[in-house]
């Protein structure tokens, strides 16, 4: 608005100015000749009553009464003096005020009849002649002066009237035109802005005729170039970390990048011989930390660790990764309180069994929520006090942080700000069970972007929404608009990246199955099976055990013919329903191997503790098969990272329609998980599948996971930030027009 008016404003004032340097100075010369000629008709009126009296005074020939009587007239403000002159131009009489200036020798000039305006030094007079009767039968002329001083004072007085009124004028009008045009603005603001945010991009009924050709121009303009950049990302086939880098220095202009999760990328635990290194279990981690090699910035975290402290500069921040840094790690620190009610609590005993469909039933207590509530603010205040700018780009991960997103808006009104839910979205009947539904989906909602892993999840937190909150949903372009602020609700597939760093230091796939095997007593004719997970009632891990069971209880010929090989990575180990499944897993595996194991051959074998990742794709490439039969699971990046160590093109995936990882890979064996004969018969299929099949499904898996890996998942979130980036600055110039 200021600025509309200033644009307006400014050149009415200037040209007003314009006109009135040049058009006083004519208005003064008009006043100047209407107040002369008005003058000279008060002269011409005072000399026609003077001629009868004046005559009968020089008739009487009584000067003195003549002087008198001229003194008399000349008692007018405006009447300065008159004077008689003879035939000769010489003064016969004059009034006492007459101007030692002006003499008669002026009618030579102007004669009996004519008038002159004299400048003097105190002011202008006008000095008018008339024949006025005669002495000695001499002709006289009396000369009328006025002075003028009054029409110099009305001139001036007349031309400070006409500079207020075309000021205050011009000003009005000013005004007057700016607030039109900045209604007319604001209109087409609120129905660009509306088709911005996705709105109602196509509907074209509620524009003004004369703004509706403008209005479809823009919006042309504007899908044109979203079009083209979709295709761009869409059809880009190599998704590098140099594409990567290119997105965020090109479109995004470099923005200062934040990664604010609850797990760090790398946690220092105490060792024997100082901080040992460790990269925990986490799907979040290994599909982030490429992401944050490639663009740089910081990443915000809790220290875990209980070498954490020991490592970190005086800031708590460490460069990583450690063996060739290129990001900033800065460690959040909890207190016991803090971790027993935001972590174990409200995220992993309320949030995980409520987003999870694997029948443990969540518990929502107050102090956690409590908990839950004062950490979200505190990373709140930690990313802000990183940022030293006004527009960071904020990559929020995970369910522990719902609240953040608004807490983050508070605090910097115009970063752009993303959160990515690695976990499914329930349906809205079990979300609603949450009793801090509705703080956790308005905080949420500040976020320019909720990512979710398939439509699935983010269909069904859209119907959350509908059902509990008063906003606008947009099905078509999935955006939700609470209290004038919209969020895109976006499908983006993790992935890892392409190729994996870990195979770089690996041997080939033979040696890779005669180490595994050599270390863990499986002879090279069992099929090796493969479980990696942490050690989560999500995962699946007893069902797979059961399964395994089944399918040596039915065929006897698979006895000592497969082993399953379980890394179970200890998880989450102070909550009870972990406790208690990993005190089944271990019943189920040594009841199961005792049921039929031999001497030479056992049918599960457990790793129960931490694998790197390193030893883990290692015994990817030493497997038959891999099994990932998660009960529910966002994506699933064991299921891909199998499909990217097998370099060999052989190997075969059974994979969970549960996890999201089964959209995108169909050439996988998918099972119902809590099928237990289907799971078994899958083994089965595995263990016999023939080399061509094998190699047929793993080409296919293996060009989808290379296609679709975590740079093109981070690509389209940040070009898509970009995009909001762009609208946010495209409104902020219309509306600063
Ligand atoms: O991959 C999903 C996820 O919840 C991550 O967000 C999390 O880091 C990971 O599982 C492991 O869980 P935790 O961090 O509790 O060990």
């Amino acid at each position: 608005m200021r600025a509309i008016l200033i644009r307006f404003a400014v050149p009415t004032l200037i040209a007003v100015s314009i006109l009135a340097f040049f058009g006083v100075p004519y208005v003064d010369r008009i006043l100047a000749d209407w107040f002369r000629s008005d003058v000279d008709m008060r002269a011409q009126l005072v000399a026609n009553s003077m001629e009868g009296s004046v005559d009968n005074f020089l008739e009487n020939d009584d000067e003195k009464g003549l002087a008198r009587y001229l003194a008399s007239i000349t008692t007018d403000e405006r009447l300065m003096a008159i004077a008689l002159c003879g035939a000769d131009a010489k003064a016969v009489l004059s009034t006492e005020r007459t101007p030692p200036e002006i003499s008669c020798a002026i009618l030579r000039d102007i004669g009996d009849r004519g008038s002159s305006l004299v400048k003097l030094a105190n002011g202008s007079v006008e000095v008018s002649s008339f024949p006025m009767g005669s002495r000695n039968g001499k002709a006289l002329t009396a000369l009328i002066i006025h002075d003028l001083g009054f029409i110099d004072r009305r001139q001036s007085s007349a031309r400070n009237y006409v500079l207020a009124l075309a000021g205050v004028s011009a000003s009005v009008l000013a005004l007057f035109l700016g607030f039109v045009f900045w209604l007319l603005i604001r209109r087409w603001v609120n129905e660009l802005v509306g088709d911005i945010r996705g709105r109602r991009f196509l509907d074209d009924a509620r524009s003004e005729p004369g703004s509706r050709r403008i209005l479809t121009q823009i919006r042309r303009v504007l899908r044109e170039a979203e079009t083209s950049q979709r295709l761009e990302i869409d059809f880009h086939e190599n998704w590098t970390p140099q594409a990567l880098q290119q997105v965020v220095r090109d479109h995004l202009g470099a923005p200062e990048v934040f990664i604010v999760s609850n797990r760090e990328p790398y946690i220092h635990n105490a060792g024997p011989s100082g901080p040992v290194v460790q990269v925990p279990a986490s799907g979040m981690v290994t599909a982030l930390e490429p992401i944050m090699r490639a663009c740089s910035g910081t990443w915000i975290a809790h220290g875990s660790g209980t070498a954490d402290r020991q490592v970190v500069d005086a800031h708590d921040r460490i460069q990583v990764p450690p063996e060739d840094p290129s990001y900033s790690l800065r460690r959040v620190w909890l207190r016991t309180e803090e971790e027993q009610g935001f972590y174990y609590g409200f995220s992993n005993e309320g949030l995980w069994p409520l987003c999870h469909l694997a029948y443990v039933r969540p518990a929502f207590r107050e102090a956690d929520w409590q908990q839950y509530q004062a950490v979200n603010e505190k990373f709140a205040a930690v990313v802000a006090a990183e940022s030293g700018s006004k527009d960071p780009l904020i990559l929020v991960q995970d369910y522990h942080f719902a609240l953040l997103p608004g807490l983050l808006r508070e605090r910097k009104p115009r970063a752009t700000i993303a959160l990515f839910w690695h976990i499914p979205w329930p349906n809205a009947e079990t979300f609603g069970v949450c009793p801090w539904k509705l703080q956790i989906l308005t905080h949420m909602l500040a976020a320019d972007i909720l990512g979710f892993h398939t439509r699935y999840h983010c269909q069904n937190f859209l119907a959350t929404v509908d059902r509990f909150l008063e906003c606008q949903i947009d099905h078509e372009h999935m955006t939700v608009t609470l209290g004038g602020r919209v969020c895109r609700v976006v499908p983006y597939p993790i992935s890892i990246e392409w190729p994996p760093r870990w195979l770089a230091s690996l041997p080939d796939v033979n040696t890779s199955r005669e180490a595994v095997r050599a270390r863990h007593g499986i002879a090279s004719s069992v099929c090796l099976g493969l479980g990696v997970e942490r050690w989560d009632f999500t995962k699946g891990i007893v069902e797979r055990f059961l399964a395994l069971e089944a399918l040596l209880d039915k065929d006897r010929a698979a006895r000592g013919k497969i082993t399953l090989l379980q890394v179970a990575a200890p998880s989450r180990s102070r909550l009870p329903a972990y406790q208690a499944l990993q005190a089944q897993t271990l019943s189920e595996a040594t009841r199961i191997n005792e049921k039929f194991g031999t001497e030479n051959w056992k049918p599960i074998v457990l790793i129960d503790h931490h694998q790197e990742p390193r030893e883990v794709f290692e015994l990817f490439r030493a497997s038959d098969f891999c099994i990932v039969n998660s009960l529910h699971d966002g994506m699933n990046l064991v299921a891909k990272e199998f499909v990217a160590a097998r370099d060999d093109q052989d190997g075969v995936l059974i994979l969970s329609t549960f996890a999201g990882a089964s959209r995108e890979l169909p050439e996988a064996l998918l099972v119902n998980p809590f099928d237990v004969s289907e799971t078994a018969a899958a083994m089965r299929t595995a263990m016999q599948m023939g080399r061509d099949e094998r190699r047929e499904r793993m080409k296919l898996m293996r060009r989808t996971v290379k296609e679709n890996n975590v740079y093109r998942w981070a690509g389209r979130m940040l070009m898509d930030a970009a995009r909001m980036r762009q609208r946010q600055s495209l409104t902020k110039n219309i509306l600063e027009l």
